[in-house]
């Protein structure tokens, strides 16, 4: 471990007298210390980069200016999101508000455990919120930060087996006071210098002492988790159009692959099939659309949308009544001209985008 606590001092200072000339500043978050937006913030920030994340960030709170509005509605927190990935932390970031409003009088807990113990907050998540919210020493060990002291001290081993140790330096680094300001520094490093492809060597603040660049080993650490094989699979999403043009899209179960939103019905058996089985009616026309790919990260799944009409206008009311999988609350017809305000994945954005340029 730290042989030498002299270090200790000078990493830190040349570390934050480096985020004074290049670190990133005025980012919407930091505009004050309020902790509701800071967790936002941060929930958001968990595996994303800061550029996709600040339009979001932009546009969620002046949706949810505060936590009583977040609390309302899952299917409107999940719209907010939709498109930045990951929907369990927006599941989570709304139970969350739940529980704090019940158990905190709607004040984010000061103490590590009560933070960790709400859904979506791990202990970097909560170290971060600590210092920056609350203005004590809260550690973080997000990827950036693993990646400037894995190359620093030259941590050898799979990510998982290192993080101890590199929780151990963070601890040791992360001054007590104005913690929030060298976290900040730290991940700005991370994310502007010590990149994960071709580190700014040259200008790094730490590049005296760094093993990495003394042993020229910047491209081998951090050690990669070895590449999983990625299964495949397949799946038929079904548009289903009634008469007067609106899109049968039914909510997903709350946990899995885009949990809780909305989506076109999908399988991988027969479209035709299917509809007849679980739908109850023969469609009319059908007509298979390119197919789509979409990354998750233990699968990749390949995507046939599939347009299918139905037979008769007093089906369409039907439907819904017919088709005993699916209950009222479950099952919307989508108007493209007044869409409803709920949580969609990226596929299905893009499917009812493109049908809707089509139209006009
Ligand atoms: N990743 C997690 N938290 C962050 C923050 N506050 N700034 C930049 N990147 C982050």
């Amino acid at each position: 471990m730290i042989t030498n606590v002299d270090f200790i001092p000078q990493f830190r200072r040349r570390v934050l007298r480096w985020a004074r000339k290049h670190g990133r500043c005025g980012l919407p978050w930091q505009e004050d210390r309020d902790p509701y937006r800071l967790w936002v913030a941060e929930i958001m920030l968990q595996q994303t980069q800061v550029q996709k994340v600040i339009p979001y960030y932009t546009r969620f709170i002046a949706a949810f200016p505060d936590i009583y509005r977040l609390a309302q509605c899952e299917d409107e927190v999940l719209y907010y999101w939709s498109g930045l990935g990951y929907y369990s932390r927006a599941r989570m970031l709304y139970r969350s508000a739940q529980i704090i409003i019940q158990q905190y009088g709607g004040q984010l807990p000061q103490c590590p455990k009560k933070l960790q113990d709400l859904p979506g907050i791990g202990r970097s998540t909560a170290g971060a919120l600590l210092a920056s919210a609350f203005g004590k020493k809260g550690v973080i060990l997000d990827g950036n930060v693993k990646r400037v002291l894995s190359r620093y001290h030259g941590v050898f081993g799979a990510p998982n087996q290192c993080v101890s140790l590199l929780w151990q330096y963070a601890e040791h680094y992360t001054p007590s006071r104005r913690a929030a300001r060298y976290n900040q520094a730290m991940m700005d490093l991370g994310a502007l210098c010590c990149t994960p492809r071709d580190p700014d060597c040259g200008h790094c603040p730490l590049r005296r002492d760094c093993f990495c660049r003394q042993n020229g080993l910047q491209q081998q650490l951090p050690e990669k988790a070895p590449p999983k094989k990625m299964p495949v699979r397949k799946a038929y999403m079904l548009i289903i159009r009634n008469t007067y043009g609106e899109i049968l899209l039914i909510k997903r179960p709350p946990r899995g692959v885009w949990g809780s939103l909305w989506h076109f019905p999908e399988t991988n058996e027969n479209p035709e099939q299917y509809c007849r089985r679980t739908l109850h009616f023969t469609p009319s026309a059908i007509e298979f659309l390119p197919q789509l790919h979409h990354s998750f990260t233990h699968f990749r799944l390949e995507i046939t949308p599939v347009y299918l009409s139905l037979p008769t206008q007093s089906f369409c009311r039907k439907i819904m009544e017919c088709a005993p999988i699916y209950t009222a609350q479950d099952c919307i017809w989508y108007n493209l001209q007044r869409p409803h305000k709920v949580g969609m994945s990226a596929p299905v954005t893009a499917i009812l985008k493109k049908l809707s340029q089509d139209e006009t």
